[in-house]
């Protein structure tokens, strides 16, 4: 099997891009990381690789999740579906920030390493730390056998299959995914009830088909990337869950077609980067429908007022945005991955229209085994 998918991965099947290949493998991407791990039974989900007993996972009381780049970004994700379904403390961190901070290393907290391709140099150094500190880490990786893989004592595989592109999509929403699961997995041990563990399942299954939705629109993504393919700089905002889609969506932007963008919590604005606003920079907003949509909706009013043009990720049409995206509403804990997607199209597209090497950007490799 590994051998098919060698060679598969290595031909564009068609795309002008892996990265477009791989945006597009999402809903079988996705599909791959639920198969076989739902229990219906139970309302919950099996990890066979975890060696996390029950009794241990109640033992818990902190979890950190260390990455790099895209790796970081789905670990803010997890981290906050974790607090959200176990009710565990938990945040992510860079690896190679941690790993020089001299951390307190804590018995009572679980350590959860993430990885595309299992080789990061800082990441596998941070894990080396933890185990030569006693410390219990976990992986979250999609290359199977990797580096990262082999030195953590359990973990979860995200089955992305292999990503090609230098920069991360399929992994990255695979990651997050795999992250749901294990968020719903240790949620269930705990005090998630059979309830809520229903409704994220159902959420779960409903996500192939939700991305696939939003790839048909990508035309639509195409046309408004092409409009603010001349910016110079872009921001981009979120709340809460849609803070780390921002981070991503402005990362991804910044790595393939060069132009200058942060993310901020749109909660900060007004604590500086409202500086920043006017017609020439456009502003992304991250705008689901859930408890916090009429604080998101007075972000929006604050950028039109100082003439800010604005596209919105929503779940309904915006009234202040210039345009709308809008992608379909699962559970609000799984919304992030889904408003993800059309971040990605967005900076293909833009970077399409700027006649950048999508698959090469300048500068970046696809893994850093150095420091
Ligand atoms: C490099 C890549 C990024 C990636 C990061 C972490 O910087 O260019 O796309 O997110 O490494 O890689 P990993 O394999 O550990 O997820």
């Amino acid at each position: 099997e590994t051998v098919e998918w060698e060679a598969a991965s290595y031909d564009m099947g068609g795309h002008d891009t892996f990265m477009h290949k791989e945006i597009s493998e999402q809903p079988d991407a996705v599909d791959r990381v639920l198969r076989g791990r739902i229990d219906d039974r139970f309302s919950t989900v099996h990890l066979g690789g975890l060696n996390l007993d029950p009794r241990e996972a109640r033992t818990i009381r902190r979890i950190k999740i260390l990455g790099c780049g895209t790796s970081y970004h789905a670990g803010l994700i997890g981290a906050g579906l974790i607090e959200s379904m176990a009710r565990i403390p938990a945040d992510a961190e860079p690896a190679s920030e941690f790993r020089y901070r001299n951390p307190v290393v804590d018995p009572d907290t679980l350590y959860i390493a993430v990885s595309q391709s299992g080789e990061t140099y800082d990441v596998l150094a941070a894990v080396q730390e933890l185990k030569r500190k006693g410390a219990r880490v976990l992986g979250v990786v999609n290359v199977v056998g990797s580096a990262i893989a082999r030195e953590a004592d359990g973990g979860v595989y995200v089955h992305a299959g292999p990503e090609v592109c230098v920069v991360s999509t399929k992994c990255f929403t695979n990651t997050v995914t795999a992250f749901a699961l294990l968020a719903l997995h240790l949620g269930r041990i705990r005090d998630l009830s059979v309830t809520d563990g229903k409704r994220i399942i159902e959420g779960l299954r409903k996500l192939p088909a939700q991305i696939q939705e939003i790839l048909e629109t990508e035309d639509e993504i195409k046309k408004i990337a092409e409009e603010y393919a001349g910016a110079q700089s872009m921001m981009f905002i979120g709340r809460v869950r849609g803070y780390p889609v921002a981070l991503e969506a402005s990362l991804k932007l910044k790595e393939i077609s060069y132009i200058h963008a942060e993310a901020y919590p749109a909660s900060e604005l007004k604590h500086g980067p409202l500086a920043l606003i006017e017609p020439a920079l456009p502003t992304v907003a991250i705008v689901p429908d859930d408890d916090l949509l009429e604080k998101n909706r007075a972000a929006l009013e604050e950028i039109k007022a100082r003439s800010g043009r604005i596209l919105a990720v929503a779940h309904q049409e915006q009234a202040k945005a210039d345009h709308t995206i809008v992608v379909p509403k699962n559970e609000d804990e799984l919304d992030p991955i889904l408003m993800g997607i059309p971040l990605q199209l967005l900076a293909y597209h833009t970077a399409l229209a700027m006649g950048r090497d999508i698959d090469k950007p300048r500068n970046l490799a696809k893994s850093v085994t150095v420091e």
